[in-house]
């Protein structure tokens, strides 16, 4: 049974039941306690916590997940791997065991004939927690399970949580017995590698406010219901149904294994290290393209970091395996992007995006390597001068921090020199690092984290912040809650920093690429806080910063919200003229041209999008034109709720990281543009009166940034170009049309002065030649020159002059040395006749023994040798050097 088919099957059977299919959130967790989904559960979470109704109270999905703590391990086993998709059936609050554990044994006993996965009932073991004696008489008594197949165990194995405070509860599990060729008898508290887990179905009933370990945490009470949260592995799963040994050898899996083999030329199955490799690759490639396809780019820090360090693995083991050269990534991206597409069918479509942004980090790591081998090499040689046998920590760290080098790579380079990594070192600088960052973070708009609290403000605006801002700029609302440096108050007072939560409210919260409003909120005891920025750290909850200015702000009071309405404007002027710019991007560049970010503020954004080089400015220019001449035609801009796939459908641009929910809104620019957009924008095209794009860059692998302006920004801009046109002209002397040509002639000018200046100071030098050839000395029957050229004389002529003189004594054996310092170091050139070089007089040698009189070095060849030093003093040595060595010859 092919993978998609058990996503299929899955999905259906619980369809079939009342269940909502709910379709697979993006990658990018909408939580600010995780950076990517670790499990199927993770957007049904606020469903579980009461904060959201959820769209049915029974839901099923398949959802896809990253999780990398056991990276390291991935490939090592054949049990790792850091993409997988979680099969999961939800109820909130209907169902609860007696309903999760006989649906969950219908669908895998049920033969595949009639839709089920055909296990048959011997094979099935389950687990209970300790104490849980409803859930063993359930599948006892309800389903039949003989006892002796039904095993108790704590908490490390029977409860479930995130991992961090949020809900969690006991849970039950389904294993299957794989035969005796695979290990012990004795069930799944044997040995889980005969029984393997395939199903883990939680009673999710608590909510847990700390969370210190697997076994221990805090259980602060029970959710607003009993609810069911169960998740199948759908990779292992497949492979039982595939009656293959483990994840690798699946059919997507399996295929992109088997292509980076026949690339790289390896046999799988011959020696571990090559399995391992091929394992690592197959995973990480489809990991880093799903990554990828939801909108995450490589990046120094969090989500982009594990992005790079996916990827950079992957190149990695490509090239233990031989795979040197560039474009196997691409090949392999290729065949990942296929084997997913019939579930995913987004990623056929944006496969052009995906290859640029892997293509692009392909090529920055390779290059990487070239540089960090160069400095890895000489850390080697520093190491070894000194006599440590370990290379040093702050080394390590450096090639990692600024050349990308992973320390995996590292350690294995060093071993192959017989060198050891101080890698305590190491890890104690990458922890310190961390650590500022984190600071950094919290320091920053995170602000913050303790999500007990935040939950706990969403509760009391009554589960979500009402947005009113779409259509008011200012309303009334009640203050539902205060934090000061992070903790709930009731009151604070005049000067304090305070972070303030309303029930609804018309400011903006910094998302989508928009800034925050700002702007104030009058209490109804007359106090008045001022706001300069809005958060959103948890879905629903708009949290305002800002200081008291003046009373006291008490929770509970009703507040007057106002924004500042200019600032609002100017930056809902450049929301409409950044969705208009990228429309016209994706008209002259085509579809690959998807934005990757964005920032709107007052007057000025910026748009950034994938493209695999430089914009020409004839395309800049071309997109800036049409957007003006559009935008003057006044287009209605209008903004509307519909489904995602009428959305779709309507071919609106949904960019990385939309939720999929049921509910999108779009937002249209006349017939010219249509995206998905929570932000705020302008009435009518007209409004934003004039764009002017400021230029473009490379922000990264792969991803260009267009700056621009717009409104009375764009014009004062413009106008300020204009006077400096009119300053220049005048200066030049000349009318504004002509300044390019006029300009131009000058550099032209220049350059020959510049030109003639050279040719004069050479004739210069070389007048002197015939002087030097008629004044050379006789020595031991050798015509000997030996000169010291004024300071200043350049390399060039210097080597100039000694040929000179040398063709000026060519029927002699002649040894013409001239010496000088073209800017601070001494730099000889010595030209020796083919009757010197029968003599053994020899250039390259002569130079040598030159420049080292001048502390350094220097050769070539025979006739002609150049060299240099350190020390302009030794100069004259080096000449009575040389005219020594002439002598003795
Ligand atoms: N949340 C549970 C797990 O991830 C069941 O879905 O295993």
């Amino acid at each position: 049974m092919e993978s998609a088919e058990v996503a299929r099957r899955f999905l259906n059977f619980f369809h079939e039941r009342g269940h909502t299919v709910v379709p697979s959130a993006s990658l990018i967790a909408e939580d600010p306690t995780l950076l990517l989904v670790p499990a199927g559960m993770v957007p049904f979470k606020p469903y579980f916590l009461g904060q959201r109704t959820p769209p049915s109270p029974r839901m099923t999905s398949a959802q896809k997940c990253v999780r990398t703590p056991d990276i390291e391990e991935v490939g090592k086993t054949t049990r790792h791997a850091t993409f997988f998709q979680m099969l999961g059936n939800f109820s909130i609050g209907d169902y609860f065991k007696e309903g999760a554990i006989p649906l969950a044994w219908e669908l895998l006993t049920r033969s595949e004939a009639d839709g089920g996965f055909g296990f048959p009932e011997e094979k099935l073991w389950a687990t209970v927690y300790t104490d849980d004696d409803e859930a063993q008489d359930i599948w006892h008594k309800q389903v039949g399970v003989p006892l002796d197949r039904i095993q108790r165990r704590g908490l490390e194995d029977n409860y479930w949580h995130m991992g961090v405070p949020g809900p969690g509860g006991p849970c039950s599990e389904i294993y299957y017995d794989r035969g005796p060729e695979y290990g012990r008898e004795g069930g799944p508290i044997a040995d889980e590698d005969r029984y393997l887990e395939v199903w883990n179905l939680v009673f999710m009933q608590s909510q847990l406010s700390e969370v210190r370990s697997k076994v221990d945490f805090d259980v602060r009470g029970d959710l607003p219901s009993k609810n069911i949260d169960t998740g199948m592995g759908l990779e292992r799963m497949a492979a039982i149904l595939q009656g293959v040994d483990n994840i690798y050898e699946t059919d997507t899996l399996w295929k992109i294994l088997d292509r980076a083999a026949e690339l790289t030329g390896t046999k799988y199955g011959r020696d571990h290290r090559s399995d391992v490799s091929l394992r690592v690759i197959a995973d990480h490639v489809r990991s880093g393209m799903m990554m990828v396809a939801d909108g995450i780019r490589p990046g120094n820090e969090g989500r982009g970091y594990v992005l790079r360090r996916i990827l950079r693995r992957s190149i990695r083991n490509l090239r233990l395996l031989g795979g040197e050269e560039a474009g196997l990534m691409h090949e392999l991206t290729s065949v990942a992007i296929s084997t997913m597409g019939e579930q995913y069918d987004d990623l056929v479509r944006t496969a052009a995006n995906i290859h640029t942004v892997i293509d692009a980090e392909e090529e920055s790591f390779l290059s990487t390597l070239r540089t960090g081998t160069a400095i890895f090499d000489a850390a080697v040689e520093e190491t070894r001068r000194s006599g440590r046998p370990l290379l040093g920590g702050e080394q390590a760290f450096k090639l990692h921090d600024t050349y990308g080098f992973p320390i995996d790579l590292t350690l294995e380079m060093a071993g192959e020199q017989g060198l050891r990594v101080d890698e305590d070192g190491f890890r104690r600088l990458m922890s310190e690092q961390r650590d500022r960052a984190k600071q950094d973070a919290r320091d920053k708009k995170t602000g913050n984290l303790d999500v007990s609290v935040l939950d706990e403000l969403l509760t009391r605006s009554g589960g979500k912040v009402d947005f009113i801002g779409y259509n008011d700029v200012l309303g009334e609302a009640r203050l539902a809650g205060l934090l000061v440096n992070g903790a709930n108050v009731q009151a604070a007072g005049e000067g304090t920093e305070v972070e303030v939560v309303l029930d609804r409210t018309p400011f903006y919260a910094e998302g989508g690429g928009q800034l925050a409003d700002h702007g104030v909120i009058r209490l109804g005891n007359g106090a008045v806080v001022e706001i300069d920025d809005v958060q959103s750290p948890l879905a629903g909850l708009v949290v305002h910063r800002g200081r008291v200015r003046s009373g006291e702000a008490q929770v509970g009071d009703t507040a007057h919200a106002e924004i500042d309405v200019e600032r609002r404007r100017a930056i809902s002027r450049s929301h409409t003229a950044t969705h208009m710019v990228h429309a016209g991007f994706r008209r002259a560049l085509g579809e690959s041209a998807a934005q990757a970010g964005s920032e709107n503020s007052p007057g000025r954004f910026r748009f950034d999008f994938t493209a695999s080089g430089a914009v020409p400015p004839s395309v800049l220019r071309d997109v800036e034109d049409e957007v003006n001449e559009v935008l003057v035609n006044d287009l209605d801009v209008r903004a509307f709720h519909t489904s995602i796939d009428q959305a779709r459908a309507m071919g609106a641009l949904a960019l990385f990281g939309e939720k999929y929910g049921d509910e999108v809104r779009v937002v249209e620019v006349g017939d010219y543009s249509r995206e998905l957009c929570g932000g705020t924008h302008v009435a009518r095209s007209g409004q934003l009166g004039l764009i002017k794009v400021l230029g473009e860059s490379s922000i990264g692998a792969g991803v260009r940034r267009v700056e621009a302006l717009v409104g009375i920004d764009a014009f004062r801009f413009l106008a300020r170009e204009s006077v400096l046109v009119a300053q220049l002209a005048e200066q030049m002397k000349t009318r504004k049309e002509e300044l390019p040509e006029r300009i131009s002639g000058v550099v032209a000018r220049l350059r020959e002065a510049e030109k003639d200046l050279e040719k004069l100071r050479s004739q210069q030098v070389l007048a002197i030649a015939g002087a030097l050839a008629d004044g050379a000395a006789d020595v031991n029957g050798v015509a000997y020159v030996g000169h010291r050229a004024p300071d200043g004389t350049g390399a060039d002529d210097l080597r100039k002059l000694a040929v000179d003189v040398r063709g000026r004594l060519t029927a002699r054996p002649a040894v013409v040395m001239v010496a000088g310092v073209p800017k601070d170091r001494p730099v000889v050139v010595i030209a020796v006749t083919e009757g010197a070089r029968e003599r053994g007089l020899k250039a390259g040698g002569l130079v040598g023994l030159a420049a080292k009189t001048l502390g350094g070095g220097g050769g070539g060849k025979d006739d002609l040798a150049q060299g240099g030093g350190a020390d302009a003093a030794a100069i004259g040595e080096a000449l009575t050097a040389v005219e020594r060595a002439v002598g003795a010859a």
